[in-house]
């Protein structure tokens, strides 16, 4: 049942907001003045609070903040006469939720208390989501104890409450997003958009559009003014990815953005300020690209003010084996499967396969493995890894028959058993390639 809680020192609103809302079904408690009204809200925290600004002993604004002092999002409609506005409109800005002039309009009141409560549903589903997001960006989903990584989270720890921007370097698939999210949702701003800008993925003009907006009529398509990611991502983060992509015009402006923290839309004459902290990300050498004269070394040296390198995969060998348990246990949840099992020698070839798609490669690969098992293990077969010469150095003593024989298995399972592919693949004749199968006993 929902709780209102009535803050009046009138007897006659009382007994009338009494008898409307237990009709409706709230529970109702009461209180004549301020002291009481705070008394009652901390002992039962209500989900609404009914407010008359005029208090015998307190004045109504004092009672509001010192219930929001209680808790940051009660929500509370002030009552108000018309010769008190001027409290009413501070009692606005000091969070109340809306005002109500006396005497009271029953169908007004239970209209705002209606919004009231979805505002009230809004917001908790938004927390929700917060605590999700949080609970998935923790420093504790992101795999790894070499001591790159180590490195990696004690710059993640000390960033994290700062408004610094950042620059993250790494390979493709390293998990440069990852640590942008981890730092966001980790930050006091977590509540606050987080941003992704793929700046290789749209051409200048429109990319322009969507970092700042633009104004109606600003191009031929420029219908309706629009606001853009910086203004959007309020006190949030802005992610721009593969930012060696940006073109040299773009770079001044973003230099110019960074500088004066303020921007104009593209057409637009009004100054607009943004807040939002930027991390950029790049698998690019940017030191490269100053040198080539493509990426401009000012911009280079107010993004990086705090740099984070990610190792690739083959940097951090000694983590392959953690990565693996935790991504199984991640791609088996999400697809309802049990395939746990990693055989010994498959986990050697796992942690000797070059990856140059890094995690995500990984990732890629086992999710594959666990969709083709017909058990609970992961099989070699299953994995898109290369053969001969790297299994050759996982596993010693293996006979070129049997790696003959392996790889034979392995292209027939890639062809789904489809012989003529296979003997194409293979370089073989068919009829070499049913006596081979003959031989190994082969699955088909
Ligand atoms: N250390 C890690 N621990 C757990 N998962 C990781 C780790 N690093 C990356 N991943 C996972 O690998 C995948 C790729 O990561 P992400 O998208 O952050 O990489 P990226 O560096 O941004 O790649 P790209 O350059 O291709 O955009 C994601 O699913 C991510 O969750
Ligand atoms: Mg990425």
């Amino acid at each position: 049942m929902k709780s209102i809680l009535i803050i009046d020192d009138d007897p006659l609103i009382r007994k009338t907001l009494t008898s409307h809302f237990s009709k409706e079904g709230f529970e109702v408690l009461l209180a004549e003045d301020g002291s009481e009204g705070l008394q009652k809200y901390e002992e039962s925290f209500p989900d609404l609070v009914l407010l008359d600004i005029r208090l015998p002993d307190m004045d109504g604004l004092e009672a509001l903040r010192k219930i929001k002092e209680r808790k940051k999002n009660a929500c509370i409609i002030i009552m108000t006469a018309y010769d008190d506005m001027k409290t009413t409109v501070e009692a606005v800005k000091s969070g109340a939720f809306e005002y109500l002039v006396k005497p009271l309009d029953y169908v007004e009141l239970d209209l705002t208390i209606d919004k009231a409560f979805q505002m009230r549903n809004l917001e908790d589903k938004l927390s929700y989501l917060v605590e999700e997001k949080q609970k998935e960006y923790t420093i504790d989903n992101i795999i790894g104890h070499s001591p790159q990584m180590r490195e990696v989270f004690k710059l993640i720890g000390s960033v994290a409450d700062t408004r610094t921007n950042i620059l993250i370097q790494g390979e493709s698939g390293t998990g440069k997003e990852l640590v942008a999210k981890a730092i966001h949702y980790n930050s006091p701003y977590s509540r606050e958009p987080f941003i992704v800008i793929n700046c290789s993925a749209i051409t200048d003009t429109l990319l322009e559009s969507e970092l700042f907006g633009h104004v109606k009529g600003a191009f031929t398509d420029a219908v309706y003014d629009t606001k853009g990611k910086f203004e959007i991502a309020g006190k949030g983060t802005l992610f721009l990815d593969e930012i060696g992509d940006i073109s040299v015009n773009l770079q001044s402006k973003l230099l110019r953005v960074i500088e004066t923290k303020d921007f104009m839309k593209v057409g637009g004459e009004k100054i607009v300020k943004t807040e939002a902290r930027i991390i950029a990300a790049t698998n690019q050498n940017l030191k490269l690209l100053i040198e080539k004269g493509t990426f401009r070394e000012d911009l280079y040296y107010r993004l990086k003010v705090v740099e984070i390198k990610l190792p690739s995969l083959q940097e951090r060998k000694e983590d392959i084996p953690e990565l693996v348990g935790y991504l199984l246990e991640k791609i088996n949840r999400q697809l309802r499967k049990n395939v746990r099992k990693i055989p010994p020698h498959v986990m050697k070839l796992l942690m000797n396969f070059p990856w140059n798609g890094n995690v995500r490669e990984l990732e890629n690969a086992l999710t594959r493995a666990i969709i083709l098992a017909k058990g609970d293990v992961i099989l070699e077969e299953n994995l898109p890894i290369e053969r001969g010469e790297k299994k050759l150095l996982s596993k010693e003593h293996v006979s070129l028959k049997e790696i003959e024989k392996k790889y034979i298995q392995h292209t027939l399972n890639t062809t789904k058993g489809n012989k003529t592919q296979t003997s194409q693949i293979l370089q073989i004749s068919r009829p070499t390639l049913d006596k081979k199968i003959r031989e190994y006993k082969l699955d088909i």
